[in-house]
């Protein structure tokens, strides 16, 4: 296959467990350099002939590496001790000679070895994602230093490879847009590619950010001259999703509910030959779909939701991309500055900002809470800087006092996350002032609310959504 060299990624198995993941062994063997990162690394350390054992404690988040070596894959890294993210149970706990320890932490003496001919390298720490400090330095080292390959993919060549790929497609296309960057990105890549025979349908499903059908209106219909349908269908939504608590079913719920509202248009307008969906690759990751054996986290809905005979075929253009490029990508096809720095949302919306049941209530307090929330970070000139700032809420009722009386209201948590990809992610140290004006504006402004929570939580252990 002429590879330049091979990463084994991490993954949810330990090495032992039944069924595990295995890589040839004839890889650890041969001369194409090797990274192992996390899983990928235990892997390694195995094959070697080394010893990997399941640590009494768990490391999760941050953590701080100590390099020992700063040549080869860390050449370059400025500091000595770098904040890493880890994300593991099982550690090494025995090295052979042929591999030597490159870097240590507290909790991993081995966090990070190089075999002696400089090919193969470990990490425990994940340096992929963006909260592990020059993480990109030092994958760029393996990538472009020990293996040699050169740096020749742009968002530009991408751009007009799929534009170019996508112009081949038969007949008419589909996309649903929701208001947010993923799918107008890829109504825009489609509009580029096959013109007047894309139809664009907005649904407002009850469950969306406050002026989101005003948004897509003058946006793509009037900006990118894009031709989009508005259809109601948030009695149906709702409907069906009375009673249903947990968030994963929550999700197969509105997945569902999306599907038949696109069929039932496209056989009243069709024929469409096409569904198109701004399916992004943290999204197919965590529900298990990329090609490898990563643990399901969340079925995010534009994955997991569509029933296995839908009648139009799924294209799903920016698949491989993460949010970053897409909103890079989406700068190259024209799309308005405030569209491409607008936060991710949840396809399935405010259905999972609210645990437990959707109730139209507590949907309300979501959506006039995440307002504010957004009104007060932008005016505080930190709505670039953060990823998302919302408010959820639950059932929890916790007690109030309004004028003499006491009064039982609703608690809602505000969190404003920062993150590069959406897989970690970062809680933001706001002000005590901007807290507050947060806090007195949430429970002056949202009928039923008398308390506000901040969550401190970082991701991992959290995820971004509290369901
Ligand atoms: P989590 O909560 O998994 O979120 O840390 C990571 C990012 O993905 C968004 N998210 C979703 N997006 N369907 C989506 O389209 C979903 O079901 C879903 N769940 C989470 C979340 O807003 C964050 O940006």
């Amino acid at each position: 296959m002429r590879v330049a060299g091979v990463i084994l990624s991490g993954g949810p198995a330990s090495v032992y467990s039944k069924g595990a993941p295995q890589a040839d062994p004839g890889l650890f063997e041969g001369e194409i350099p090797l990274l192992g990162i996390c899983y990928g690394y235990q892997l390694l350390v195995k094959a070697y002939g080394g010893e990997v054992e399941r640590a009494d404690s768990r490391e999760y988040g941050r953590s701080s590496v100590r390099i020992l070596d700063r040549s080869s894959i860390f050449e370059g890294v400025k500091k000595e001790q770098l904040v890493c993210w880890m994300s593991h149970t099982d550690s090494p706990t025995a090295l052979p000679p042929s591999l030597k320890v490159i870097a240590t932490s507290g909790n991993s003496p081995y966090a990070a070895v190089g075999s002696s001919d400089g090919q193969h390298f470990g990490v425990q720490f994940h340096p992929e994602v963006s909260h592990t400090e020059s993480g990109q330095v030092i994958m760029a080292n393996f990538v472009l230093g020990v293996c040699r390959a050169t740096r020749n993919w742009s968002l530009e060549g991408f751009r007009r490879k799929t534009v170019k790929a996508l112009a081949k497609l038969q007949g008419r296309v589909l996309c649903a847009v929701s208001g947010g960057v993923d799918s107008s990105v890829t109504a825009a890549l489609l509009h580029q590619a096959v013109g007047r025979r894309l139809k664009c349908v907005f649904i407002d499903t009850g469950l969306l950010r406050a002026g989101e059908a005003e948004n897509v209106r003058s946006y793509l219909k009037t900006g990118l001259g894009i031709d989009v349908t508005f259809i109601d269908a948030s009695k149906k939504f709702l409907a069906s999703l009375r009673g249903v608590t947990d968030s994963e079913r929550k999700r197969k719920v509105v997945g569902k509910m999306f599907a038949e509202v696109f069929e039932e248009f496209a056989t009243k307008n069709g024929p469409f030959a096409y569904l198109a969906q701004g399916t992004l690759y943290p999204d197919v990751i965590e529900s298990g779909r990329s090609r490898g054996p990563a643990a399901v986290i969340k079925t995010h809905h534009n994955v997991g939701g569509l029933p296995r005979k839908l009648s139009m075929q799924v294209v799903e253009p920016v698949r491989d991309l993460y949010k970053d490029e897409v909103r890079e990508l989406g700068k190259l096809l024209g799309l308005p500055q405030k569209v491409l720095s607008r936060h991710p949302f949840p396809g399935p919306g405010l259905a999972v900002r609210v645990i437990g049941e959707a109730t139209s209530d507590k949907l309300r307090i979501a959506r006039d809470a995440s307002r504010i929330v957004e009104e007060i970070i932008e005016q505080e000139g930190l709505y670039s800087k953060v990823w998302q700032a919302f408010a959820y809420v639950g059932d929890d009722k916790v007690t109030g006092v309004l004028g003499d009386e006491r009064r039982l209201g609703y608690q809602v948590t505000v969190k404003v996350v920062e993150s590069m990809d959406a897989m970690t992610a970062d809680w933001t140290r706001l002000s005590p002032k901007v807290l507050e004006g947060i806090s007195t504006r949430v429970t002056n402004e949202v009928d039923g609310v008398v308390g506000v929570a901040y969550s401190v939580s970082a991701k991992p252990p959290a995820t971004i959504e509290p369901q």
